[in-house]
């Protein structure tokens, strides 16, 4: 590298830190959402791909001006739709650090340190679970591909390959929809998958499915397998661990827990006991991108027992026979489904070793008071309802002024999450419950103040009464 390259790149570097730091400190007054107009997209189509190299900074400016600039902002403190992901800076400048050095994180002759930590970051999550010392784990990219991990080894546990056209899975109506999609990666058919109801709190009927799981072993079936979640992503809601557990021991299934969004309270020695439970479960899945605060690409799948890992996934090619391994040495391409992985543990680590547990926790329960605030505004104004109590950081809610029927409600409440997002205050969207559209907040930033809080809900209201004015405009038009 010669000197003008080496200075380039070191100029880029302060600046991308420069203005990664100055839209850190002023997200608060940012868009939430910022959507790229017609010409910023036929600007980009038409950069196309240059001969000749171009200045960094130029193509820095571009991507920071075109492309960044176009997003809906997941860490704005008032970004409350999906899961948001609050990535704390030290997460950011953990994965400068690791791309910097770039380890392959699939054996332990390529990453012995990175391996040991990986090792040693599942262990403490194991703990938090309250698993055995018998568990382990390991990293992967999101919440789809730990489910999918869990889902295959569930599978290769309780089935013979002869039976895997007659497994059956359980699911219920607020399992998040990557496990149906997963289900149907792993060959199954729509015909393997049972949705199980769900109460008035939106968690598992464990009454209907224990009567499915005794239907299906009746004609023959090989049931194995039960999704439970432990934070449902429509509610916060958490399946009755206790009782699906004791089914799945009574049954001989495999429990899995999806906890991708509320296996963060697991380190809330506050709040950890919602979560009761999850310790009977052969597998949970947790991501890190979402409550623990990481930048994206790093979740975790936990199990029991973590021999069946390796019994699941290994493979012995010739190639990879040299990268051998002693006890307790890793070589995480045989506990997953990845050969090449990047090290998506160490981010964790360096943010728990910098900020500390305590103030994790801290971090964590924070977003569970987010959503209190929201309730008790909300409960202010006498034409909203309360459609799910504030738990685990959600809120659901919906605009029922009795100057209107369902079918108009069903039309001002996606308006008003729309004006939101016009707005560019906050992020509000929809979802549908009990055949109901309504707002949902998901408030898990840890910066977010009760002001973001009670601001937002009367923004919302506005644009209610705005909406409902406009409504009421059209409708006596039409008479
Ligand atoms: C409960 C739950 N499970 C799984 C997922 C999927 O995770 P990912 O988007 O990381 O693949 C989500 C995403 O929001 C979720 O809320």
């Amino acid at each position: 590298m010669n000197e003008s390259m080496k200075s380039e790149l070191y100029q880029s570097i302060q600046y991308i830190a420069q203005s990664y730091l100055s839209s850190y400190e002023s997200v608060s007054d940012q868009r939430a959402v910022t959507i790229a107009d017609k010409e910023t997209i036929k600007r980009l189509r038409n950069i196309g791909f240059p001969k000749t190299g171009r200045p960094l900074k130029s193509v820095i400016d571009e991507m920071i001006d075109e492309v960044y600039a176009n997003q809906a902002i997941m860490q704005h403190p008032r970004f409350f739709a999906f899961v948001p992901s609050p990535a704390t800076p030290v997460s950011w400048l953990a994965d400068v650090l690791t791309y910097s050095y770039n380890p392959h994180a699939g054996s332990w002759l390529q990453s012995s340190s990175a391996s040991c930590i990986e090792q040693e970051v599942i262990q403490w999550l194991c703990q938090q679970a309250g698993y055995p010392d018998s568990a382990g784990g390991l990293f992967v990219s999101g919440g789809s591909m730990s489910n999918l991990t869990a889902l295959i080894t569930a599978r290769n546990v309780k089935l013979t390959e002869n039976e895997y056209a007659d497994g059956i899975a359980y699911l219920s109506g607020q399992t998040h929809s990557c496990v149906t999609r997963n289900l149907r990666i792993m060959g199954l058919r729509s015909e393997q998958i049972r949705n199980i109801s769900t109460d008035d709190e939106y968690r598992m009927n464990v009454t209907q499915l224990e009567q499915e799981i005794i239907k299906d072993i009746k004609k023959g079936k090989k049931p194995f397998v039960v999704v439970a979640t432990a934070g449902t992503t429509n509610t916060g809601s958490v399946d009755p661990l206790h009782d699906i557990a004791d089914l799945c021991e009574k049954y001989d299934l495999w429990m899995h827990v999806d906890g991708a969004y509320g296996g963060s309270v697991l380190i809330s020695p506050k709040y950890k006991h919602l979560l009761d439970g999850i310790n009977r479960a052969d597998s949970i899945t947790w991501d890190a991108h979402k409550w623990l605060f990481q930048t994206y690409g790093c979740s975790m799948i936990l199990m029991k027992e973590e021999r069946h890992l390796i019994n699941c996934f290994s493979t012995h090619p010739e190639y990879l026979k040299d990268a051998v391994t002693e006890n307790d040495q890793r070589n995480y391409w045989d506990w997953g489904p990845e050969l090449t992985r990047p090290a998506r543990s160490l981010k964790l680590w360096f943010t728990i070793q910098a900020l500390g547990t305590e103030k994790l926790s801290q971090m964590v329960e924070h977003g569970i008071q987010l959503a209190e605030w929201a309730e008790s505004e909300i409960k202010k104004y006498p034409e909203w309802e309360i459609i799910t109590s504030a738990q685990l950081a959600i809120v659901n809610f919906r605009y029922a002024s009795y100057h209107f029927d369902e079918h108009e409600l069903e039309l001002i409440n996606a308006k008003i999450s729309q004006k939101m997002i016009e707005d560019g205050f906050a992020c509000v969207l929809t979802t549908k419950l009990n055949g109901k559209t309504v707002l949902r907040i998901c408030a898990i930033h840890p910066d977010a103040t009760e002001a973001d809080m009670r601001n937002t809900i009367h923004l919302l209201n506005h644009y209610a009464n705005e909406t409902g004015s406009e409504y009421k405009k059209q409708n006596i038009s039409k008479k």
